[in-house]
């Protein structure tokens, strides 16, 4: 979380900065701020979007060739204008932004103000800056030794950049936990948490490792270990265009988002899935075919929506290929000391690839010998790096924060997988192989039928968008969508919802059930469609109100419900990349009915990076 740009070079940084934070906004949009040298230093901060960071600097001067900028999620210190980054040391000589989180801080700040240091705010960033500050005094060195030292001595997490009114034209930038890439143009550098605010400018790019110090000028790039050692950047090319990081006609990247799953689920499949030869082509399961079949349990780690895909890939694997197969948080799997084997499996999904407590989680699990496999989104980032083989989603880049086409690249990869696996393992015919590939191979087209029309889904959406709570219900395969739609309208609309599997609905939560409780079920046509049936029964005696995702040309369901919304027939391991759809939609309405900024939920940001 928080997005950072910097730019040296030949242009005015000003734009470049605005424009880069503007699209990192999803990284956080507590505040946000920038630095920009000429003949002094000079910093803007605001509380909020960057629209009013924008706003509030209209007739200031901008001038400058040299900068840094920041968006903030807040961790220490409340969003206010004097926490937002950058913040300036004591001298007033150096400005810095950072994402992540110093976590011995205090006895630092404790020893800093001993020695008569001020601090205008209360984050653990203005700590560290008048740190360095102070090393460099003391030590009477440069900056970039003053870093090295620094880093060496403080605990957490970091992406940090920094300039100083004694070298006009250099950034220094270090990494570890919080990513950070550069672009390197002619003539100038681009820095950014992602590559989208450098993509327009260049298409080359040096990702930064952890422990690692990058000292930036125009014509010039020196990488650093924190032992001093020059390391060789290694410069790769940007594989995306402009066009997908850009709202493209819609109102807003959700929506747009949603309406490319047709497109990025087809892409996901494109070259992998071969029904006609009865193929599934994935070199990183193919390479690795032995361990993956073999292991004698798969673990699987994700946070958030990256989560429910892992519980219905716990589904498919042990339903297809027989493996015992336990889904973790990976916030709860790093701290509790879990017991991993040698030759356990561990498959990672991460629509980022940054989330930190994930990423912890399988540095641990690879320390202890597991073999992880990488599913992640976006290409090049810390856990594709981390793990020893995996399966990109293709789903493109995701701006909006809540995860919608990730997660149907995540779970198409993962049926793949599953399929892959069985298949090599013998734990599946040769019949059900071919159905569920062509089964699969059929989804993008039944996609576009979900998303021809909407109004229905927006109608529905009118109806209930006054309610205070709501209840998903979902049993088998549907049970882990029906945790995704809770959990999308819960981020969109801050209507309270949960997720349940639709029995267990009798232990508990059909208390709530009244003639004010929109209770949605997943209940499209499987093999517990009798059962499920008759939970709706329960909740319409209770006089709840039911809308129901149904399938095309069902009639019992849709007689008991008061709302529906069809997808089309597909087997049940197949189904949820369906059903899922008009939930995205449903919570994609009712927070603009509610008058919401759908792509920056309060309180939320994509790409979480502290823990
Ligand atoms: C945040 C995002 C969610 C996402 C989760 C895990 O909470 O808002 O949409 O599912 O992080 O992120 P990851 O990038 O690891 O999938």
């Amino acid at each position: 979380m928080c997005g950072i740009v910097g730019y040296t070079g030949y242009r005015e940084a000003y734009p470049v900065i605005i424009k880069g934070l503007k699209r990192l906004e999803y990284r956080g949009y507590d505040s946000s701020g920038v630095a920009l040298l000429n003949t002094g230093l000079k910093v803007y901060k605001k509380k909020g979007k960057v629209a009013e960071l924008e706003e509030d600097v209209i007739g200031k001067d901008l001038h400058g060739h040299i900068g840094i900028g920041h968006t903030r999620w807040a961790t220490h210190g409340e969003p206010s204008d004097r926490n937002a980054h950058p913040h300036l040391s004591n001298s007033g000589n150096l400005a810095m932004i950072h994402n992540g989180i110093i976590e011995n801080y205090v006895p630092i700040k404790n020893d800093l103000l001993k020695k008569g240091y001020s601090f205008k705010s209360d984050t653990d960033t203005e700590v560290l800056l008048n740190f360095i500050e102070d090393i460099q005094q003391n030590n009477n060195c440069g900056l970039e030794e003053a870093l090295r030292i620094a880093l060496k001595r403080i605990v957490g997490a970091y992406c940090i950049l920094l300039i100083s009114k004694d070298d006009p034209e250099t950034i220094i930038a270090a990494r570890k936990g919080s990513p950070l890439v550069i672009g390197i143009g002619k003539g100038e550098h681009f820095l950014a948490s992602d590559a989208s605010p450098i993509i327009e400018y260049t298409k080359e790019v040096v990702y930064v490792n952890d422990y690692e110090i990058a000292i930036i000028r125009p014509d010039e790039l020196i990488l650093k270990n924190l032992g001093n050692e020059k390391q060789t950047p290694f410069i790769q090319k940007l594989d995306l265009e402009l066009a997908a990081i850009e709202k493209g006609g819609y109102s807003h990247f959700m929506l747009k988002e949603i309406h490319e799953q047709s497109e990025t689920i087809h892409d996901c499949l494109r070259g992998r899935l071969l029904p006609e030869v009865g193929k599934i082509m994935m070199g990183g399961i193919e390479n690795h075919i032995d361990a993956l079949k073999n292991a004698p349990r798969i673990l699987i780690v994700a946070c958030g929506t990256s989560w429910h895909a892992g519980l219905l890939a716990e589904y498919m694997i042990e339903e297809l290929c027989r493996i015992p197969v336990e889904v973790e948080y990976a916030s709860e799997f790093r701290y509790r000391n879990p017991v991993i084997h040698k030759g356990d499996v561990i498959i990672a999904i991460s629509q980022s690839g940054e989330t930190a407590d994930t990423l912890v989680a399988l540095e641990s699990a690879k320390e202890k010998g597991a073999f992880i496999f990488g599913v992640v989104n976006v290409v090049g980032s810390s856990i594709a790096r981390l793990s020893h083989a995996g399966a990109y989603t293709h789903a493109g880049p995701e701006i909006g924060v809540a995860s919608t086409k990730a997660f149907t690249g995540q779970i198409t990869v993962l049926t793949m997988m599953a399929l892959k696996i069985g298949f090599a393992k013998g734990t599946i015919t040769n019949e059900r192989y071919l159905q569920l590939m062509n089964d699969l191979n059929a989804v993008p087209e039944k996609v576009a039928v979900i998303l021809k029309n909407t109004s229905n889904i927006e109608r529905i959406a009118e109806k209930y968008k006054d309610a205070h709570d709501f209840l998903f219900l979902g049993r088998g395969y549907n049970f882990p969508i029906a945790l995704e739609g809770a959990l999308k309208l819960k981020e969109i609309s801050y209507i309270h919802a949960e997720g349940y599997p639709a029995a267990e609905m009798k232990h508990g939560p059909i208390a709530l059930v009244d003639e004010n409780l929109p209770v949605v079920f997943v209940a499209t046509k499987d093999s517990y469609y009798e059962k499920i049936v008759s939970n709706v029964q329960e909740i319409k005696a209770r006089k709840g109100k039911v809308i129901a995702v149904a399938t095309e040309n069902d009639t019992v369901i849709p007689s008991m419900a008061d709302d529906v919304m069809f997808v089309p027939d597909a087997d049940e391991i197949i189904a949820p990349l369906l059903s899922v759809i008009p939930l995205q939609l449903l919570s994609y309405f009712v927070g603009i009915a509610k008058g919401y900024d759908v792509d920056k939920p309060r309180n939320l940001a994509k790409s979480v990076t502290v823990e």
